[in-house]
């Protein structure tokens, strides 16, 4: 596992942490038009300048789940999206938001329990998240979504991911799958999405990665 730093900025209402562990850098916190991140400041977060909703707001922008934010008085944090959504990005990773559970994985200082961004090249060195090690390793995938799957009939609900052990990011839960277009392409509520970059049929495993591929996760 990767061993970057840990931030914690506490405010007299809110903490906000930002889990550098997780960050993949997509810059949406402080592009954002708010001042609770300024990256010419130090510190470069200060809640004290925003409430909580603003907070929440911010921290929901973050796709990896780098950003946390709790009210001090243990009230209020970040609630789950209404949707569990898996967002393949282009050359990328896979964004997962919604009512998330990671088996097997440790408690992160972030927030995986509602947004992350998971490896889906094979080459990150913090399975299963994305460290953006795709950039580095040249991967390529449009992102295309080419099956419609079973669908289901209420959306929402808690989602495991189960990351196997040199195999797949097995999901089990209602979850809808958007390709790279913006378009949701696949629905259900049990899918095995590739993780070693390897599948012919991605983001769905087709076994491509069986005797290619290692990687820690539950057998
Ligand atoms: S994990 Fe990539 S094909 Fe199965």
């Amino acid at each position: 596992m990767s061993s970057k730093k840990v931030l914690t900025f506490e405010g007299k209402d809110i903490t906000v942490v930002w889990d550098g562990n997780l960050c993949i850098h997509a810059e949406e916190c402080w592009r954002a038009d708010s001042e609770l991140f300024d990256v010419n400041r130090e510190p470069f977060g200060d809640p004290d300048l925003v409430d909580a909703e603003e907070a929440d707001r911010i921290a929901k922008r973050c796709p990896s789940g780098a950003i946390a934010w709790r009210a001090n008085d243990a009230s209020a944090e970040e609630a789950a999206a209404d949707e569990n959504t898996v967002t393949v990005v282009p050359d990328g990773p896979l964004y997962v938001r919604g009512d998330l559970s990671i088996e097997g994985v440790p408690a992160q200082d972030g927030n995986t329990t509602k947004r992350v961004a998971l490896c889906r090249c094979g080459l990150s060195k913090n399975k299963p998240f994305c460290d953006n090690s795709h950039i580095e390793g040249d991967w390529r995938d449009k992102g295309a979504v080419g099956r419609e799957g079973p669908g289901f009939e209420e959306p929402g609900g808690p989602l495991s991911i189960s990351p196997r052990k040199d195999g797949p990011l097995l999901l089990r839960g209602n979850v809808a799958v958007r390709a790279a277009s913006g378009c949701i392409r696949w629905k259900g509520s049990k899918v095995s999405l590739c993780r070693c970059g390897l599948s012919k049929r991605k983001p769905f495993c087709d076994g491509s990665h069986k005797g290619e591929f290692e990687a820690d996760g539950e057998s």
